[in-house]
C-alpha cells in the first residue's frame, strides 16, 4: 500500500484535480493573540510529584493517610506526630536495636523507583535531631542480581538535639532507574527524622527544591504563551478537604500540608492508592515557572463548588457563603501582583520575587455547570471587576462541547459578561474532522474562546498515534482562521508517567529517566512556533477549506508573521490519497523570495506513535520548497501535515 501511495504521489498525473488554494495576502482576518497556543497542566498521571516536579523521595513527610505508605521500615522504628512543622507534624524515631547485629532504618521506593543518572549529584537533605548520632544514607539497586545493592552511600553525623536541617551529595556511578533510598541508624541512641527528601542538584535552573529539567525542557520547546494551572478536576475535590487551595501551596515547603490526590481513586481500574500532592510544586514555582517559559500565567480557581459528578447540587456551599473563596481569589492577586507591603506581596518576596508576577487572567471554576455554578460565578465577578477590573475573567461552559448544557453555560457566560469561556472537548476522530468550521459563526460580540482542554480519543489499542495528531492539526486550522474569536488554547492532559497514568492520551510521556514527546506535542509547536502575528484569508473555491464536501479531506489557514516578514501555511491532508496542491498568494505588497521552507510531519501507519524505547519515530522533517510567480506548488502525502514559511523582500 505504502509503495502504491508513493508512486502515486511521485507523478501527480494519476492524481484528482489539482487543489488551488489562494492566499489572500492584503485580508488581514485579525490579530493573533499573544495568548494563543499554551500548556494546561494537572497533577494528574504523576505529572507533579512523581512527574515535573524533581523530588524523588514519596511521602517524605510521613503525612500519607497511611502514614508509612512508600516506606518500609525495618528495626526499631517509632513513627511520631509532636514535629517541628505544625501542618506536618510526623516524623519517625529510629532507636537502638535489640541486637548488634540487627538493624534500624528505613528505605524509600520512590515514586516507581528513583531514577539516577551516572555520574549526577543528588541532594539529600533531612531535618533531624539526636546529637552525636549517625546515620547512613545509601542508594540501593532495588532489584539488583549483583555482588552489592548498594549503588553510593554517605554517612551523616547529627550535631543537635535541635531540630535542624542536614545535606549531603550522593554521587552514583552507575546509571539506575528505579533505586531506593536507605537510611540505617549507626550508633546507639535515638535519632529523630522528618521531611527525608533527594533532589538531583541539577534542576531546572540548578534550583534547589527544582523541577525536572527535561521536562521543563520540552515544555519550554513548545514555545507556550499561556500556562493554565493546577487544572482540571484536582481544583474541585471530592469533598472540601481535598479540593486545591492555593495558600497550602506556597511558604517553607517542608510545613505545606500534604493533600490526597483525587486521581488516585477516579478510576477504579487504574487505582494509585499511593498517589498524594506534596505541594512542593506550588503556586509560587507555577508562577516562577511561567516566567522562565514566557508563558501568561491562568490559574484555575476553585468557584466553590466541589467535583459535580461525585457530589449532589444540595452538598454545596451556598453561594451566599463564598467570603472564603472569593477572598482566596483575591488574595492570590495579591500574591502575584500586590505590593511588597501587602500581606501575600510579602510572602511572595520571602520566597525570593518581590517583582510582580504581573497576573493577568483569572479561571473560576473548572468543569463546572448548571445554574448553580452561574450563581457563584457572578458573586466572584461582582468582586473582581470591582477590585481588579485589570484582570481578565475565564468562565466554564460544562465538560461537553455541544448540547443543552454548554449553550445554557454560553448564555450565562455573556449575562455575566466574562472575558473568555473555557471550553473542554475529549472527542473521537469523526469529531474532530466535521469541526472544521466550529467557530466560523460563533457570535463575535461576547466572550472570546479558550479552548481549554482538547485531545482527539480515537477508540482503539493505542492512544497517541499519529491519526489524533492528525486531527488535531486539521482541526487547529479552524482555531488559526478564528483567531479574533479563539484567543487561547491548551491541550490536555499535558505529562503522564508510563508507570503512574489514569489518563490518555496525554502530550508528553516519561519515564525516571527520559521523555517522550508524542506527535499531538509537535503539532502543538508547529502550531505555537509557527503562530504569526495575523491570521489572513484563505480560500478553495472561493470557500475556506475545512475539510468539507469536494475539498479531498483538506483543512488549511494562513498567517501573516509581521516579525519575520514571513507568510505561513497550515495545510492538513486527512486523506488517504496524496493531494496535488497549489497555494497562490493575491494581494502581495512585497515579492515572495524564492525558496522557504517546508515543514512535514507524516506517518505512512497512521497507528504508529513514538515511545519512550522510539522516540523519535515520527519528528517533522524540513525541506526546501520553490516559489514560483508567487505560488508554490506540491504534492501532500496522504495523511499528512505541512507547514509552509515564505518570507517576503
Ligand atoms: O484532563 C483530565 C480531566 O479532564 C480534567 O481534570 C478535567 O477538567 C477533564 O474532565
Amino acid at each position: 500500500m505504502a509503495i502504491v501511495l508513493s508512486l502515486l504521489a511521485a507523478n501527480s498525473s494519476f492524481m484528482a484535480k489539482e487543489n488551488v488554494m489562494t492566499v489572500h495576502a492584503n485580508k488581514i482576518i485579525s490579530d493573533v493573540s499573544p495568548t494563543m497556543y499554551g500548556l494546561f497542566f494537572e497533577d494528574i498521571n504523576f505529572g507533579a510529584d512523581g512527574g515535573l516536579y524533581a523530588e524523588l523521595v514519596k511521602n517524605r513527610s510521613f503525612e500519607f493517610t497511611q502514614n508509612l505508605m512508600g516506606w518500609n521500615i525495618f528495626g526499631n522504628v517509632t513513627l511520631m506526630n509532636d514535629g517541628p512543622f505544625n501542618r506536618n507534624p510526623h516524623y519517625v524515631r529510629l532507636g537502638k536495636s535489640a541486637h548488634p547485629h540487627k538493624h534500624s532504618g528505613i528505605e524509600n521506593e520512590g515514586f516507581f523507583g528513583m531514577g539516577l543518572k551516572a555520574g549526577n549529584e543528588y541532594r539529600f537533605s533531612v531535618w533531624a535531631r539526636g546529637k552525636g548520632q549517625r546515620i547512613r544514607v545509601e542508594l540501593i539497586d532495588n532489584d539488583s542480581m549483583g555482588e552489592t545493592q548498594v549503588i553510593t552511600s554517605k554517612k551523616l553525623e547529627i550535631s543537635s538535639d535541635d531540630w535542624k536541617k542536614y545535606q549531603i551529595i550522593l554521587k552514583p556511578e552507575v546509571e539506575e532507574k528505579k533505586a531506593h533510598l536507605r537510611i540505617f541508624l549507626e550508633t546507639e541512641g535515638n535519632v529523630d527524622l522528618e521531611h527525608v527528601s533527594l533532589f538531583p542538584v541539577d534542576t531546572w535552573k540548578n534550583r534547589e527544591n527544582g523541577l525536572r529539567k527535561d521536562l521543563v525542557q520540552a515544555l519550554a520547546d513548545l514555545s507556550p504563551d499561556v500556562f493554565r494551572f493546577p487544572g482540571g478536576c484536582i481544583v474541585e475535590g471530592t469533598d472540601m478537604g481535598n479540593r486545591y487551595q492555593w495558600k497550602e501551596t506556597v511558604g517553607q515547603v517542608e510545613n505545606r500540608p500534604t493533600n490526597e490526590n483525587r486521581w488516585h481513586y477516579t478510576f477504579p481500574h487504574r487505582f494509585f492508592p499511593d498517589y498524594f500532592q506534596s505541594y512542593g510544586l506550588g503556586f509560587y514555582e507555577y508562577f516562577q515557572l511561567s516566567e522562565d517559559i514566557g508563558a501568561e500565567p491562568l490559574p484555575i480557581l476553585n468557584c466553590g463548588l466541589l467535583c459535580q459528578y461525585q457530589n449532589n447540587d444540595d452538598c454545596q456551599i451556598p453561594a451566599d457563603s463564598l467570603d472564603l473563596f472569593v477572598q482566596d481569589a483575591l488574595d492570590l492577586i495579591e500574591f502575584a501582583n500586590g505590593d511588597i507591603n501587602t500581606k501575600w506581596g510579602k510572602l511572595r518576596a520571602e520566597m525570593g520575587h518581590p517583582e510582580p508576577f504581573n497576573l493577568k487572567y483569572l479561571g473560576i471554576g473548572n468543569e463546572q455547570w448548571g445554574q448553580i455554578y452561574v450563581d457563584r460565578l457572578k458573586v466572584f465577578v461582582d468582586v473582581i471587576r470591582k477590585q481588579h477590573p485589570e484582570i481578565k475573567i475565564v468562565g466554564s461552559s460544562g465538560p461537553y462541547p455541544e448540547g443543552e448544557e454548554f449553550e445554557y453555560l454560553w448564555k450565562g457566560m455573556k449575562e455575566l459578561k466574562v472575558d473568555l469561556v473555557d471550553e473542554h472537548f475529549y472527542r473521537p476522530d469523526n469529531w474532530f474532522i466535521s469541526q472544521g468550521k466550529r467557530y466560523d459563526n460563533y457570535d463575535r460580540k461576547g466572550p472570546k474562546v479558550f479552548a481549554g482542554e482538547y485531545a482527539c480519543h480515537v477508540p482503539g489499542k493505542k492512544w497517541n498515534h499519529f491519526r489524533a495528531a492528525l486531527l488535531e492539526a486539521a482541526f487547529m486550522t479552524g482555531l488559526e482562521r478564528n483567531a479574533d474569536m479563539v484567543r487561547m488554547a491548551t491541550y490536555a492532559p499535558l505529562l503522564a508517567h508510563i508507570d503512574g497514568w489514569q489518563w490518555r492520551p496525554d502530550l508528553i510521556w516519561f519515564d525516571n529517566l527520559s521523555v517522550m514527546k508524542t506527535c499531538s506535542y509537535y503539532v502543538q509547536q508547529l502550531y505555537a512556533t509557527n503562530k504569526g502575528t495575523h491570521s489572513l484569508k484563505l480560500t478553495m473555491d472561493g470557500n475556506v477549506v475545512c475539510g468539507d464536501k469536494e475539498q479531498n479531506g483538506l483543512f488549511a489557514s494562513a498567517v501573516w508573521d509581521e516579525n519575520n516578514k514571513t507568510y505561513i501555511v497550515k495545510v492538513v491532508n486527512t486523506s488517504e490519497n496524496a493531494q496535488d496542491i497549489k497555494i497562490d498568494f493575491k494581494g502581495l505588497k512585497k515579492k515572495l523570495q524564492t525558496k522557504g521552507e517546508c515543514i512535514l510531519l507524516h506517518s505512512e501507519k497512521m497507528e504508529a506513535e513514538n515511545t519512550l524505547e522510539n522516540p523519535n519515530l515520527i519528528v517533522p522533517k524540513k525541506a526546501d520548497v520553490m516559489v514560483e510567480k508567487n505560488a508554490i506548488n506540491d504534492i501532500l502525502p496522504p495523511m499528512s501535515f505541512m507547514v509552509y514559511k515564505l518570507t517576503a523582500i
